[in-house]
């Protein structure tokens, strides 16, 4: 198994590229599956949740040619509709064929997602708004067995969630008659879809607002899209030069996409300034200063970033609450922090209150999630003396070549290979 050996305390400067959102590409890649004609994607990383879901879509027959930066799909010889728990169970974001799946070939066989280690992860909302629109469902033995011929309806999504909206506006697009979605999720991989389908044919009203309307078309067609830009990544380098007191330009990315992380940041000093495609963030005379965090669904303050300030407030003067509204169980990564000398007290599942340290030192932690992992690596980059952050293919899940990127930008960061 891999790990990160870290030796902190390096300035970060210099510029780094930032990725395409892994959470855009994975649901316009299923996307893809609703035109016989190929759609090319732009401002690709080869993620390995990118990696998966290839593998899940060339099972069902769509030919996927990955070219560096670019990948082309082409679903015009799928063979079969059933979504095998190999790939499912692997990553949550495969379960997201079951919505093209079904408003193009009228049947679906998709595993259940199953448990995921920061939460429960239901899938009801997705299953709900199908059945409204007609779809006859059974779940059995472990897989969501959806057939019929999709009709438009209304839908209310009581909670906010991303995953539904994206199945059910996928689901909603070949379908007979007008879908009505209230309560969509606004976050910018939802826009980045909703814009790919309308590049494909889709007939949809109210992108960017409360209320969705899909009116069905019998067919869409290929496009070519250019991927937005990572803005967990950027959230990542810009807490990065935060704890390093570094100056970061961040190429291909904006601030627009990551406002509520942004503003924590500016507390303590850090600069942010656009430029063009790119993002200035300048931390050099930045003084980390404790501020509570809510993570909320966007335009709040992303569940994704929160594993990541949570690193850059266990150095910060003062007392922070932060509270977890998402998902019930995202503070795994404490206990690996506190063994870093952060002092953090747990209140309940989905809240800490953290008193800033003046330094974290170096040990051996362990990853249990992909954010919670990065947000070791950044207490790393900022601790004394060397840190090993094991279990990394949960970082490699969501970060392409993080340690190089690190690297180039002064970071003391290698990755190793552990027997356990
Ligand atoms: C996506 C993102 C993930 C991000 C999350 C919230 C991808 C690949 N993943 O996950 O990185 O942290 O959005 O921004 O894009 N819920 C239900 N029933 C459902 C569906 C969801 O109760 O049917 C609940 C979930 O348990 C959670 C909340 O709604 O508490 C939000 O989840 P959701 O927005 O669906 O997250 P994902 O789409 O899984």
């Amino acid at each position: 198994m891999y790990a990160y050996k870290i030796t902190g305390q390096k300035k970060l400067q210099g510029s780094v590229e930032i990725q395409g959102a892994k959470n855009a590409v994975l649901p316009i890649m299923a996307a893809a599956l609703l035109t016989d004609e190929p759609v090319e994607l732009t401002n690709i990383s080869y993620l390995s949740d990118v990696k998966v879901l290839s593998r899940l879509l060339e099972s069902l027959g769509m030919k996927i040619e990955a070219l560096p930066n670019k990948l082309i799909l082409r679903a015009d010889t799928i063979s079969s509709t059933h979504a095998d728990y190999e790939f499912v169970s692997k990553m949550r974001g495969s379960f997201w064929v079951l919505g093209p799946l079904l408003g193009r070939f009228h049947e679906a066989e998709v595993s259940l997602p199953g448990g995921c280690a920061i939460g429960t992860r239901p899938v009801d909302l997705y299953l709900v708004a199908l059945r409204e629109m007609g779809a006859d469902i059974k779940v059995e033995n472990g897989y969501v067995k959806a057939k019929g011929r999709l009709r438009g309806n209304e839908i209310f999504f009581p909670r906010v969630s991303v995953g539904a909206t994206h199945n059910t506006i996928m689901s909603a697009v070949l379908s007979e008659g007008t879908t009505v979605i209230h309560n969509p999720a606004l976050e910018p991989e939802v826009i980045d879809l909703l814009n790919v389908l309308v590049k494909m044919g889709a007939k949809i009203e109210g992108i960017g607002t409360k209320v969705l309307t899909v009116h069905g078309v019998e067919k869409l067609h290929g496009c070519t899209h250019k991927i937005v830009p990572d803005r967990i990544e950027s959230a990542t380098f810009a807490a990065a030069a935060a704890l390093t007191h570094g100056q970061i330009l961040m190429k291909n990315t904006n601030l627009n996409l990551m406002n509520a992380v942004a503003d924590a940041l500016r507390i303590s000093g850090v600069v942010f300034e656009q430029r063009g495609s790119d993002l200035w963030v300048d931390a050099s005379k930045a003084s980390l200063t404790a501020t509570p965090i809510t993570t909320c669904e966007y335009p709040g303050f992303p569940t994704d970033a929160q594993a990541l300030l949570t690193s850059v407030l266990a150095l910060s003067k003062g007392e922070s609450l932060v509270e977890e509204r998402i998902f019930e169980n995202r503070f795994m990564h404490i206990p690996e922090l506190q063994r870093m000398g952060a002092q953090v007290k747990i209140l309940t599942n989905q809240s800490v209150l953290i008193t800033g340290v003046e330094s974290l030192s170096g040990t051996t932690v362990m990853s249990s999630d992909l954010r919670g992992g990065v947000g070791l690596v950044l207490a790393a980059l900022a601790a004394k003396g060397e840190t090993i952050v094991k279990r990394i293919y949960h970082i490699d899940r969501g970060y392409f070549q993080l340690e190089e990127k690190l690297k180039a930008l002064g970071a003391d960061i290698e990755r190793i290979h552990l027997d356990d």
